[in-house]
This record gives C-alpha cells, structure tokens and sequence, in this order.
C-alpha cells in the first residue's frame, strides 16, 4: 500500500546545467520517458561566468527539441534540487552515468540529496555507448574552437550555436 502523503504520479526530475543539451542527455531523456508517467527536465539558473546560452535560451531548446513527446515537460529552477522535487511532488531524480569517472560525484550528490530528502530516491541510467564520451563542456569547447558537433547535439541545438556564434560575431 502507499503511505498517504507518498507522491501518486511516477514524476521524475532530469536535472542539469545542459549548456548546451546533447545526444547523450537526450538519449537519457527518452530512457526516463519509458519509465516514468512524467519527466521534467530541469534546467539550473545559476551564474556562471560564461554561459554559452542564458538559462531561458536553454528551456527554448530543449522544448524544441521535445515538443513532440508530451510526458517531456522543461521548467528551470533555482536553489536546492530536492526542494524544487518536493515543489513538483517527484519520486526520483534520474541522472547519467557515462563512464566510472562521473560515479564519485554524483554518489556523492546522491546521498547528500538523500540525506536532505530520505524519500527522494536516485536512479542512475547509462547512455547509448556512442554517447560516453559526450559532454557539454567538450561541445562548447570544440564548437569555439571551429570543431565539428554534428550528430553529437540535436539538431536545433546545432542552429541555436551557430546563431550564438554569429550574434557574438557581430558583437566583436
Ligand atoms: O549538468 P550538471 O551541471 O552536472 O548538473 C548538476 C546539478 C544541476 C544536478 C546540481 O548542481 C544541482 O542539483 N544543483 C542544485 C543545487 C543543489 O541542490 N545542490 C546540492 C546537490 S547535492
């Protein structure tokens, strides 16, 4: 039986910075949207020195690139993740797990985000293979540098940075 007060809907959060949004995180998203009644990809506002996109230019995107599927909802949030999961009465944070390198921080985020939210659970999913070595600090990185990211980021993701590119051009 579920204790009353339990979340009723399976709503999990896909949080992240997703400057920009790549295959990979994607990938994940579509695994996630199997899996729960309803995704919410999560964008963080926070104030990094320099962002490739605002945190609303990334909500546009990332909405681009899943209108389609209507269990994919995108929302940004500041502050404490398992707050905002509270807010959204979720059951679970879904993040990915490319390789053992990302293992310790996110165990480490895990536990303190249970620590903070005993009731918030983490579930950990993998890309496909060809996704692994796929960051957004590699594809802002290789994008600045005149490097080639197709296939490694959706389409409108790719129109979006070579709109940037030229905006920042323009601008000297
Ligand atoms: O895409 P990222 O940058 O790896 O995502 C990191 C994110 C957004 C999941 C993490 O920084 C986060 O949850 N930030 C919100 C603040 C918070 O709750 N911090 C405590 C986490 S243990």
């Amino acid at each position: 039986m579920i204790p009353s007060g339990a979340p009723s809907g399976r709503l999990a959060i896909f949080p992240g910075s997703f400057d920009p949004l790549t295959n990979g995180h994607v990938d994940l998203i579509l695994r996630s949207a199997h899996l729960f009644e309803r995704i919410v990809v999560a964008v963080l506002i926070n104030a990094e020195k320099e962002p490739l996109f605002t945190t609303s230019e990334r909500v546009e995107i990332i909405r681009e690139v899943f209108h389609e599927y209507p269990n994919v909802e995108v929302d940004s949030f500041g502050g404490l993740l398992v707050e905002y999961a509270r807010q959204r009465r979720a059951s679970a944070i879904v993040r990915g797990l490319r390789a053992v390198s990302d293992f310790e921080y996110e165990f480490q985020m895990a536990l303190m985000n249970r620590h903070l939210e005993p009731s918030l659970e983490t579930v950990f999913m993998m890309p496909a293979e060809q996704y692994t070595f796929v960051s957004s600090r590699l594809i802002r990185e290789v994008f600045k540098l005149g490097g080639e990211v197709r296939g490694l980021v959706p389409a409108p993701v790719e129109t979006w940075m070579r709109r940037k590119h030229n905006e920042l051009a323009v601008r000297g």
